[in-house]
């Protein structure tokens, strides 16, 4: 176990930040996001600030690498609320000379409006979701703001900051290839040095959710249709200069987001906030924590208590070897074969790789393993004949 450590330890130190709240429940959306009439800034900024400590304690003061605001709508939170919990990382960890402070943003003008505060107290990569830049398009997933207010947003964004990222959804209703194409064009236009593009995904317990099982979300893509769309995305941002780094995130040199890079890598990483997750190598063992997704029972426990997990648990090295496995195939860089196997895979999986290997969906160099185009087409089925042990 101790090798693998040191390998948890080459991947990076990072602190997940989850703000639940959103204006609204967008009608895809699974993440854990709640939509509350008063929000008290302070009692959250002093709550979150209290387990930045915590975590700082726990992990001996290791150097941090990376912060990500996710949501949740972060840009919700007050620029006070930010400059407080990044005040107390600094205080409470060392800090790498190029850490990278992101900030998932809704484009809303009010939201927008404060990006130049965000700045100031530390964030340096904004990441936006746009979602779609057509507004019947917007409407019909859900979203408050405009295509125009969209587009305001990042140029406000673009100014404040020399990292930003936006987020589009593709694959939706009633869009031709044709259509994506051209929306797709148009994206890359505007895009700076990162693009994250996700195929629309009905989740149980969504209102879409209930609607497809209802039988009305016509018009969905199939999946030929789907494939076809996969292809000319990764074709047209390699044209420009974003190359495919993870399934749906796109990259110039130099430009990964080093935050997901590190989950993506199983490097540590810790969570706080309602519905945080974390994983922590301690003494040498990998632990998984999670704090409760209620807002209310969050805040009651990071108050009252000594911490706010609601579970801190060893992962066995077989737990450990599949979250690596299913994490890093999505990377096209792919995975060491030997930190894989001194994690603790079952001793059958070698054979399992060479099957897949045979049918072309991972291609095996040296020590690393890594998904094939066709393979990370199809990469829930390629993880579930691997997992099969
Ligand atoms: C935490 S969410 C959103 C951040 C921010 N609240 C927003 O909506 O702009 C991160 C991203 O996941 C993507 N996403 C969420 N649910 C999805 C789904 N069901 N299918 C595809 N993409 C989804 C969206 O692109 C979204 O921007
Ligand atoms: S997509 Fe973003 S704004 Fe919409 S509900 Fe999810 S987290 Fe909130």
């Amino acid at each position: 176990m101790s090798a693998s450590g040191e390998d948890w330890q080459a991947a990076g130190f990072g602190l997940y930040v989850h703000w639940p709240f959103c204006q609204s429940k967008c009608p895809y959306c699974d993440f854990n996001s709640h939509v509350a009439e008063h929000i008290d800034q302070k009692r959250w900024a002093d709550a979150l600030s209290r387990e930045v400590e915590r975590a700082g304690a726990l992990t001996g003061r290791r150097k941090l690498d990376t912060v990500f605001f996710g949501g949740g709508t972060p840009s919700l939170m007050a620029p006070e609320t930010v400059a407080q919990v990044l005040d107390t990382v600094r205080a409470t960890l060392p800090l790498a000379n190029d850490w990278e402070v992101t900030l998932e943003a809704n484009p809303t003008s009010v939201e927008a409006g404060r990006f130049a505060a965000y700045r100031q107290a530390g964030v340096n990569r904004i990441s936006l979701g746009v979602q779609s830049l057509n507004d019947g398009d917007l409407r019909r997933l859900g979203r408050l703001h405009s295509a125009a207010e969209a587009r305001a947003a990042f140029d406000i964004a673009r100014r404040e900051f020399d990292r930003v990222s936006f987020d589009l959804i593709y694959a939706r209703q009633d869009q031709s290839l044709d259509a994506w194409c051209e929306e797709l064009d148009r994206a890359l236009e505007m895009a700076i040095d990162h693009l994250s593009l996700y195929q629309l995904t009905i989740e149980p317990g969504t209102a879409f959710g209930a609607r497809a099982a209802r039988g009305g979300l016509r018009g969905l893509p199939d999946e030929d249709l789907s494939a076809d769309m996969y292809d000319l995305t990764v074709e047209r941002c390699a044209e420009a200069g974003l190359e495919l780094y993870e399934v749906s995130n796109f990259a110039r040199s130099g430009a990964i987001c080093k935050h997901n890079m590190l989950y993506w890598s199983a490097g540590d990483y810790a969570g706080v906030g309602a519905g945080a997750h974390g994983r922590l190598t301690l003494k040498g063992q990998r632990h998984a924590t999670v704090c409760p997704s209620a807002p209310g029972a969050w805040l009651k426990k990071a108050e009252q208590e000594a911490d706010a997990f609601e579970e801190f648990a060893p992962l066995s090295g077989q737990e450990a070897a599949e979250e690596y496995l299913l994490m890093g195939l999505r990377v096209t860089q792919g995975i060491s074969m030997s930190r894989l196997l001194a994690m603790g895979a079952d001793t059958d999986l070698p054979n399992r790789v060479d099957r897949m290997v045979e049918a072309g969906m991972l291609a095996c160099e040296g020590d690393t393993l890594r998904t094939t185009h066709q393979g990370r087409a199809l990469l829930n089925a390629v993880l579930r004949e691997l997992l099969a042990g």
